[in-house]
């Protein structure tokens, strides 16, 4: 797996744990965390330990997660990757933030669109799947600029906060 993807305004580079302070300030901003499977960090060594858990997925190549660059001021963004990578059946999950300022910009689709390149070029990946929280509308906007197919609704999938709720589940295939 690469360990660089570049966009026209982004390369995305495998998370490391210089990262850290800079994806501490997205990931303890809880209008990022809403919605992701985590409450909102609030110390920075979380940070560094979500970071050293990705790279140990990494390394058994069950996940990579990327930090999202700024080409232009070099600052990092977001983060984005493939999280549960299912070689057997050549199917991926995606997992993608946006710092609050920077949302709006078209930042995660562009994210986004070079992880499906990189995965249907050069994977061997036929299959990607995102899944979403209902309520967490920015994210089903990005996956329909993207063309993801609404499938169905996992009732219940997921605990969050001790709540039970149900997940929606999108896909796009190689030969969409
Ligand atoms: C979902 C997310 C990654 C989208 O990133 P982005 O780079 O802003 O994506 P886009 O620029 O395509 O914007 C998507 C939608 O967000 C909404 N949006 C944009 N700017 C916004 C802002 N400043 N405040 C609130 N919503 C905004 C718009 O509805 C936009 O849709 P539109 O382009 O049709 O107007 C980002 O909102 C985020 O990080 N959310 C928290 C983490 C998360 O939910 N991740 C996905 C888990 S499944």
């Amino acid at each position: 797996m690469k360990e660089e993807l570049f966009t026209k305004r982004l390369v995305l580079r495998k998370i490391q744990t210089s990262d850290a302070a800079a994806l501490f300030n997205i990931w303890s901003d809880p209008a990022v965390a809403a919605f992701m499977n985590i409450s909102a960090f609030t110390s920075e060594s979380q940070a560094v330990e979500m970071i050293d858990l990705l790279n140990e997925l990494a390394e058994t190549k069950q996940a990579i997660r990327y930090s999202v660059f700024d080409l232009h001021s070099k600052e990092i963004i977001g983060s984005c990757g493939f999280n549960a990578i299912n070689a057997e059946n050549a199917r991926v999950e995606i997992g993608y933030d946006i710092a609050k300022a920077h949302w709006g910009n078209g930042y995660a689709p562009e994210s986004v669109q070079a992880l499906i390149d990189e995965a249907f070029i050069n994977l061997g990946i036929n299959r990607i799947e995102a899944k979403v929280e209902p309520a967490n509308i920015n994210s089903v906007k990005v996956l329909q600029k993207l063309r993801f197919t609404f499938e169905g609704t996992l009732r219940q999938y997921e605990k969050v906060k001790g709540n039970f709720v149900d997940i929606h589940m999108y896909s796009l295939l190689k030969n969409d």
